[in-house]
């Protein structure tokens, strides 16, 4: 008998294996951040990064001194006096070695620094909080890793971010150290909002009007500057709820649409950014995101299927503006800007791009310059949960690969960052300062580093 009539022969066999799977996986699901901490909590002494740890996992990457005052503004002298004043918190040590050298700086102890100094970027004040959205039909396009990425490029500069994952497979809530399903639910995400379910929040122990606005569902994340509003697979079921609520109300269909962009702008004060990243399906939800965002940034492989679907989805928004324009002239409409995603060196992927160009690119501009580089960095990183911005280059296999996967996405998000500010800011001159990538405190070997931590200890010193 094949495996397959067995299983065929014996329901009950076949339900208690994929029951067997399901409790692993969730057991597994809840261990994972816990595993990835446990790991890095062996490296360093810890004491002031669990101030900062939520929902189990924490910063590892680490930045010299030199690094941390080149990023937050100050000299490393000004730094070191208001450590031994007790202004600012002692740094952390290195506990895996018996010289006295610093552990560096996290990014969240950079971002507490630089609120002390008053030197943390802020979008311009008399600006709303721009609104930027990763999004494509095509599944796999890379929407969630660029938001992902690009929120801790904006964050690691200082701006705070809220990131909104609108995508019923919840990558992003994941990567931020949230259980899709097992700790993020229904109530934590944007439906009750988008479908004023109210009964829904005050069931969950939210207080009486609390589908008003999006308060209730923003969360914190182990990176003090990023919040999130997470997802779960409970938010497919908008699609299906929606189309009551559609069919139950005569409001026009514009203020439907415009659901999220009204009670992400209540948020607008708390953040520089919102992000959204993207669903590869259309529905309310899917719509609302798009219109929504100030700014719209659509990775595009260089493949013929990425391609057709970017198309797609092109044509899909051309339809939900016919539709507004009759309905209800003036809605928000975004900016749409193409760029190439995992990009690989080679004749045919430059055929792509030349096709992606050609058709793409109407005005200047339209299609990004950059792109972002198929990299096996991206891989080996998600992998761990943790981003090639999170990776210290001394613990990396392959330094050279993550040194210039750095570069090139931070080229992209330099491209994207002057897109936001001309657009939302009216002002390209807002771009961020660039942040040395190639050293961390934690190499063990080379001169370079043992010296200036010396240097750094004299001067702590002084
Ligand atoms: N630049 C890159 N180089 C190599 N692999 C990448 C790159 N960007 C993303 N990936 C990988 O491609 C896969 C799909 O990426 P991602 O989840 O970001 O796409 P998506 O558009 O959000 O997908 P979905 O439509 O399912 O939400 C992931 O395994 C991710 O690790
Ligand atoms: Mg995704």
């Amino acid at each position: 008998m094949t495996e397959k009539q067995q299983i065929q022969d014996s329901p009950d066999e076949y339900q208690a294996r994929l029951n067997k799977v399901l409790n692993r996986g969730h057991t597994m699901m809840t261990r994972i951040p816990e595993l990835a901490a446990k790991v890095q909590r062996e490296k360093h002494h810890v004491d002031w990064i669990d101030q900062a740890e939520v929902d189990s996992r924490i910063q590892k990457r680490r930045y010299t001194l030199a690094q941390a005052c080149e990023m937050i503004g100050v000299d490393s002298k000004t730094l070191v006096e208001a450590e031994r004043d007790a202004l600012l918190p002692a740094p952390d040590y290195r506990q895996d070695t018996p010289n006295r050298m610093r552990a560096g700086y996290t990014i969240n102890q950079i971002n507490h620094i630089r609120e002390h100094f008053g030197t943390a970027p802020r979008k311009p004040e008399s600006m709303p909080c721009p609104v930027v959205g990763f999004m494509n039909f095509k599944g796999g396009s890379t929407k969630t890793t660029s938001c992902h990425l690009y929120s801790q490029y904006l964050a690691m500069r200082g701006y705070r971010v809220l990131v909104v994952d609108t995508d019923p497979q919840a990558s992003l809530s994941f990567f931020f150290g949230k259980m899709p399903d097992y700790t993020v639910h229904y109530h934590h995400t944007i439906a009750p909002y988008l479908l004023e379910d109210e009964d829904s929040l005050e069931f969950a122990g939210f207080p009486p009007g609390s589908s008003q606005t999006l308060d209730y569902a923003v969360q914190k994340t182990y990176w003090s500057n990023i919040d999130i509003i997470p997802s779960c697979s409970k938010l497919l079921s908008i699609d299906l709820l929606s189309k009551s609520f559609i069919g139950l109300t005569d409001a026009p269909h514009a203020s439907l649409f415009s659901k999220l962009r009204d009670g992400l702008m209540g948020l607008s004060d708390n953040y520089d950014y919102i992000l959204l990243d993207g669903t590869p399906s259309l529905n309310l939800n899917t719509l609302n995101s798009i219109l929504a965002c100030d700014l719209v940034f659509v990775p595009t492989p260089p493949s013929m299927p990425d391609f057709s679907s970017t198309l797609y989805f092109v044509k899909l928004f051309f339809d939900a503006l016919d539709m507004l324009s009759k309905d209800s002239p003036g809605h928000n409409v975004p900016v749409l800007r193409f760029f190439i995603a995992k990009k690989q060196r080679g004749e045919t992927d430059d055929f792509m791009c030349s096709v992606i160009k050609s058709v793409f690119s109407v005005s200047d501009g339209d299609v990004l310059e950059n792109s972002s580089p198929a990299s096996r960095e991206i891989g080996k990183t998600t992998s761990y949960t943790y981003t090639i911005y999170e990776e210290n280059p001394s613990e990396s296999s392959n330094r050279n690969g993550l040194k210039r996967a750095c570069e090139e996405f931070n080229q992209l998000f330099d491209e994207m960052h002057d897109v936001v500010s001309q657009f939302c800011f009216s002002d390209i001159s807002h771009r961020p300062p660039s942040i040395d990538i190639t050293l961390d405190p934690n190499k063990h070997v080379e001169d370079g580093d043992r010296e200036e931590s010396s240097t750094l200890e004299e001067t702590a010193h002084v």
